[in-house]
């Protein structure tokens, strides 16, 4: 099939790459000229795993292309997905101006029956908001589908092509056929594709989404009372994971979600509650709970500290939102730093990706270590704030020879506090017993 992707970023991206790999034909468009320049050149502008050998050997081979012209790229698609940015609009609601902005475009161009289908996460109603922008200015006919995206950075090629489900948002037979039909490869081992109409379908993933961050935000809440009664929060974790009906996944402590799905989404499902006149308390919880959680030890380190931070050093493990993936987008460690900076903090920080994301938002307001070890030297205390593979096992005898105060905040509780203590380690993680 010949496809069409509008917005190649971490979604479409994956989108275009995984389906050219199934055998289609893909033409990417973005309205970034410099990333197309590079990706036609053959560099993959996003680091995620496993998506570099797909993307040369689909560009290579012919069925993976990219475009600044939309016009071009929908020509010969009967199939055109739209993954583009919905960030939170000023009053917290999904910004749809880019979605509506192509859809309107697509109006004036497409001249033969099209399939649009919306892989951007979006407020209840926007498939007949898109319908309708198309139809401004558009006879032929076409057919408005929801598809939402459900993919993890860190893990978006082996999720899309393995998705544990596909959610369909449609009510016409046309579109679902052709769904049906795109969607076949991925779920030979039986997983479902499940049709729906576009409003449940819209709704699953902020659902979802929100479910995930409430889940992360309870877990950080018993943290948080873990260190007030004496409890392991590790410990009341594996209790409670056992448990089928709440599994062991999403309960691990730490300080606070960020990327760029979970702090717009839970957002923007509050803001369609308000406007719906529901009252969603729990939403609204979270959100507080999870700006508090961000930037908690900052006060483990002001603590221990004195309140005087002016003139320390603190090197700091870890930039991007969660392990795998250059994404800075609301990561904790930005706001993080921002504080530190504020207090007269010197900071020295490695990740092992995200880097240059993070040099381009905040210059060299930090120094950008070339290894872990580096960023330690010399340093008052270590933050760890990102759970990189790289940071599990560190060198300690390295960390106590170039630290100049033997002095860890871990926000991600990679290590055994009893460990750490016989090592000679001040050692505070979260929700645990610290020394
Ligand atoms: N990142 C994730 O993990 C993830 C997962 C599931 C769903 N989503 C949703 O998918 C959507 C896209 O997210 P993303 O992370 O890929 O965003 P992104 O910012 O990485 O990518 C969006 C791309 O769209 C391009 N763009 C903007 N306007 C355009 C236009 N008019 N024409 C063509 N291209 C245009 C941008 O240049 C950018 O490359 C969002 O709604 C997001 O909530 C994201």
């Amino acid at each position: 099939m010949n496809i069409a992707v509008v917005g190649t970023g971490y979604v479409g991206l994956v989108t275009g790459t995984c389906f050219a790999e199934m055998g289609n034909h893909v033409i990417c468009v973005d309205i970034d000229k410099q990333k197309v320049a590079s990706m036609i050149d053959g560099k993959i502008p996003i680091y995620e795993p496993h998506l570099d050998v797909l993307f040369e050997r689909n560009l290579k081979q012919g069925r993976l292309s990219f475009t600044t012209d939309l016009a071009a790229a929908v020509k010969d698609s009967k199939i055109i997905f739209l993954a583009l940015p919905t960030p939170p609009g000023e009053d917290g609601s999904a910004d749809l101006s880019y979605v509506l902005g192509v859809a309107e475009q697509l109006g004036k161009i497409i001249t033969e029956y099209k399939v649009i289908i919306n892989k951007s996460t979006v407020p209840v109603g926007t498939a007949e908001k898109v319908q309708q922008a198309v139809a401004k200015n558009c006879k032929t006919p076409f057919d408005v589908v929801s598809n939402p995206e459900f993919l993890r950075e860190g893990f978006a090629v082996d999720d899309f092509m393995k998705p544990d489900r596909v959610v369909i948002g449609t009510d016409s037979d046309q579109a679902r056929k052709l769904m049906s039909d795109l969607y076949a490869p991925f779920v030979r081992q039986g997983n479902p594709i499940y049709f729906m109409d576009t409003r449940s379908s819209e709704l699953t993933k902020y659902a979802a989404n929100a479910f995930l961050a409430t889940k992360i935000t309870f877990m950080n809440e018993i943290a948080n009372l873990c260190e007030k009664v004496g409890a392991n929060v590790d410990m009341v974790r594996i209790g409670i994971g056992s448990d089928d009906r709440i599994g062991k996944r999403f309960l691990f402590a730490g300080i606070g979600y960020g990327g760029s799905c979970f702090p717009k989404d839970v957002q923007a499902l509050s803001r369609t509650a308000q406007d719906y006149d529901y009252d969603f308390k729990v939403l609204t919880s979270v959100m507080e709970v999870n700006y508090k959680q961000r930037t908690i030890i900052v006060d483990k380190i002001r603590n221990y500290f004195n309140n005087d931070l002016k003139g320390k050093k603190i090197a700091i493990w870890g930039l991007a939102f969660k392990p795998d993936t250059d994404d800075i987008r609301e990561a904790p460690a930005l706001y993080i730093i921002d504080i530190l900076l504020k207090e007269g903090v010197t900071i020295a920080a490695f990740d092992p990706e995200a880097m240059n994301n993070v040099k381009k938002v905040i210059g060299d307001t930090i120094q950008f270590c070339a290894d872990p070890y580096e960023a330690v030297q010399g340093a008052d205390a270590l933050l760890i704030a990102t759970e990189w593979s790289v940071f599990r096992t560190p060198e300690f005898d390295k960390l106590s020879s170039k630290m100049k105060s033997k002095v860890i905040f871990d926000g991600r509780n990679l290590y055994d506090p009893a460990k750490l203590k016989e090592l000679g380690f001040y050692y505070n993680s979260i929700g645990r017993k610290n020394n």
